[in-house]
């Protein structure tokens, strides 16, 4: 049995972003709209968008592998597999069910969750309580989507904004005194209105008048979303850093969803977190929502931005609207 104050770690992580790449100037030929814009409003240059052939479980399958591959975790060894997406596969079966054949977790359990961009944050601190309790010893996490195929290249407001990519995670009990420190999770469904897609569900199943009236697409208002973005991530992120006793001074990575740069560096001003301790790679994949953070961890990884020893602070807020953080101590 684990000892009560077993603690939750990361062993490993992994990303994968479709090949084709849609850039500023090319949505210029699409909607009216100008790089100039897009990068002084949300600072993304560019974004990987999925083949026709491709869905969620095509991009998540490699960047859980590449995740199990760096945990040196076999796929076997898996107990569960949480998947935060909202552009599944299929309504079911889930994704994490077709990622768990394709990967041949077969002794593991999965599910989908439906987060928004909190997905992936969400999906670490359910994993990190089975971890912490001892029920279970490595739980894959990944967050994927596929947002173009439901932006709508006609609505400039929104089609700028987003891209497609995964991310994954192996987690297990750390070896040392690092791992998750503290971990946030809240929702307010009273302003889910704010970012949605209307149609498609059983609320409003497809019609040849839904499909007209195009309410299978993202709808955003935006300035909305952006104030709530701001006021939700620093809540999260002060309430751990709070609950593990430090201060935004002594973070030393922080990754929050890449969503727009304003919001981010608002964020992280309010945190006291300085600008070059934000991790920033919006500019290449736009808001991969539930994708973002573990792309992010994988990349900052890479590039010598985060090593054994660094605290970092994931945060996040998406449609829900949900929002989410953990601190962590990297092994
Ligand atoms: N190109 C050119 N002009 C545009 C574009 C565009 N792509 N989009 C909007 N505009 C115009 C508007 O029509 C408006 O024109 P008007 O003044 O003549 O009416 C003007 O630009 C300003 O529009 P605003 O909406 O006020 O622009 P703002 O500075 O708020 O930026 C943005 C818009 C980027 C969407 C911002 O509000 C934002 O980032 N919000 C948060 C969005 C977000 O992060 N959503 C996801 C979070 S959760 C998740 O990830 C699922």
């Amino acid at each position: 049995m684990a000892s009560r104050n077993r603690r939750a770690a990361f062993l490993g992580v992994g990303r994968y972003a479709p090949e084709k790449v849609l850039t500023n100037f090319d949505l210029e030929k699409i909607v009216d709209t100008t790089d100039e814009w897009i990068i002084e409003r949300t600072g993304v240059r560019e974004r990987h968008i999925a083949g026709e052939d491709q869905a969620a479980s095509d991009l998540a399958t490699p960047a859980a592998l590449n995740a199990l591959e760096m945990a040196g975790v076999p796929p076997e060894d898996l107990d569960l597999i949480i998947v935060g997406t909202v552009t599944p596969d299929h309504f079911f079966p889930s994704t994490a069910c077709i990622v768990q054949d394709r990967i041949g977790a077969k002794n593991a359990g999965a599910l989908d969750t439906s987060v928004g961009c909190s997905a992936f944050i969400y999906g670490c601190n359910i994993a990190s309580q089975f971890i912490e309790n001892g029920r279970f010893e490595r739980i894959l996490v990944i967050g994927v989507e596929i947002l173009s195929k439901i932006m709508d290249f006609t609505d400039r407001n929104t089609c700028v904004l987003f891209g497609d990519g995964a991310g994954a995670a192996v987690l297990g009990p750390a070896r040392g005194d690092g791992g998750i420190l503290a971990t946030h999770m809240k929702a307010d469904g009273s302003l889910g209105y704010l970012l949605k897609m209307p149609g498609g569900g059983s609320r409003q199943p497809p019609t040849h008048e839904s499909l007209e009236q195009r309410l299978h697409y993202i709808k955003m208002a935006g300035r909305e979303v952006f104030k709530h973005a701001v006021r939700s991530m620093v809540e999260a992120g002060q309430d751990v850093l709070d609950q593990a006793g430090y201060r935004g001074q002594d973070v030393d990575l922080l990754i929050p969803h890449q969503a727009n740069w304003r919001i981010m560096s608002v964020v992280a001003d309010r945190l006291r977190i300085p600008h070059e301790k934000v991790f920033v790679n919006l500019d290449k994949y736009g808001n991969t929502s539930a994708a973002s953070i573990p792309i992010a961890l994988s990349e900052a990884l890479e590039q010598g931005r985060l090593g054994p020893g660094d605290l970092v602070l994931n945060v996040a807020f998406g449609a829900g609207f949900t929002w989410a953080a953990n601190l962590v101590r990297w092994e």
